[in-house]
């Protein structure tokens, strides 16, 4: 009599023997998922998986936007084993929306899509800001207003040439970039400069200063 693990062993080790032998449509083993690549990358290839099994060995074709990827066309194409391989990654030429397909005499199977983006961080346009003035004890906010990018970005505040701490009056919004302050002090009046980094890249970009400076009309002139 056998044990039962002899048995599972024993069932799992022909179950796999079974599967290569038996004829059978395309399966997935992997499916391509989205890639951010950064634009300024030493490494100069983007790989876009497709791992699929079959028997007969199904045929591995690639799509970009919808259109067939004509491997032979271009010399940075490459397929290795059902992924896509691309040297030398071009935004105008590559970003877009990849899909594979297999095929063999039982049908055709179609991955999900998977994004190629390419991640980048354009320097600020605009070279100075316009003073803005602020009566002591109001609530103000300067706007960062970041260049053209691709990719997450994360937000951070020169104050003075020294990196702007956030405590209960200062508060940098990581969705916009806003750099808002609670009842404006003297000790407030100064150069902000909003600092952009490029989380994917780690490309880091400076915005143009923002002068601050203190109105005492209010307070004095009624
Ligand atoms: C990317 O492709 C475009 C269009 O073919 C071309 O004009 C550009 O020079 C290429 N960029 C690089 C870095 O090769
Ligand atoms: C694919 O489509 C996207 C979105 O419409 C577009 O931005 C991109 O340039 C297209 N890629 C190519 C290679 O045409
Ligand atoms: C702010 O920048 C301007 C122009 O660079 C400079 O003249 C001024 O002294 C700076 N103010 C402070 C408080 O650093």
């Amino acid at each position: 009599m056998r044990l039962p693990w002899e048995l599972l062993i024993l069932q799992s080790f022909m179950l796999c023997l079974a599967d290569d032998s038996t004829l059978h449509g395309p399966i997935f083993i992997q499916e391509p998922s989205p890639v951010m690549f950064p634009l300024d990358s030493e490494e100069k290839k983007v790989k876009l998986n497709c791992e699929v099994k079959g028997n007969p060995k199904p045929h591995i074709r690639w799509k970009l936007n919808g259109t067939d990827v004509d491997i032979g066309m271009d010399f940075r194409y490459s397929v290795v084993e059902g992924s896509l391989l691309i040297n030398n990654p071009n935004k105008t030429q590559d970003a877009g929306t990849y899909q594979c397909t297999a095929t063999n005499s039982f049908g055709t199977i179609v991955s999900r899509e998977a994004k190629l983006q390419f991640a980048y961080l354009d320097n600020f346009k605009t070279r100075t800001r316009s003073t803005v003035s602020v009566r002591r004890g109001q609530g103000m906010v300067l706007l960062c207003g970041p260049p053209p990018h691709s990719g997450e970005l994360s937000y951070a505040w020169i104050f003075n040439e020294y990196p702007s701490y956030q405590d209960n009056r200062r508060f940098v919004s990581q969705e916009t970039g806003n750099l808002y302050i609670a009842k404006v002090e003297k000790s407030d009046v100064g150069n902000y400069t909003c600092v952009v980094t490029n989380t994917v890249t780690n490309h880091k970009v400076l915005g143009p200063p923002t002068p601050l400076i203190l109105r005492n009309d209010g307070e004095f002139s009624k």
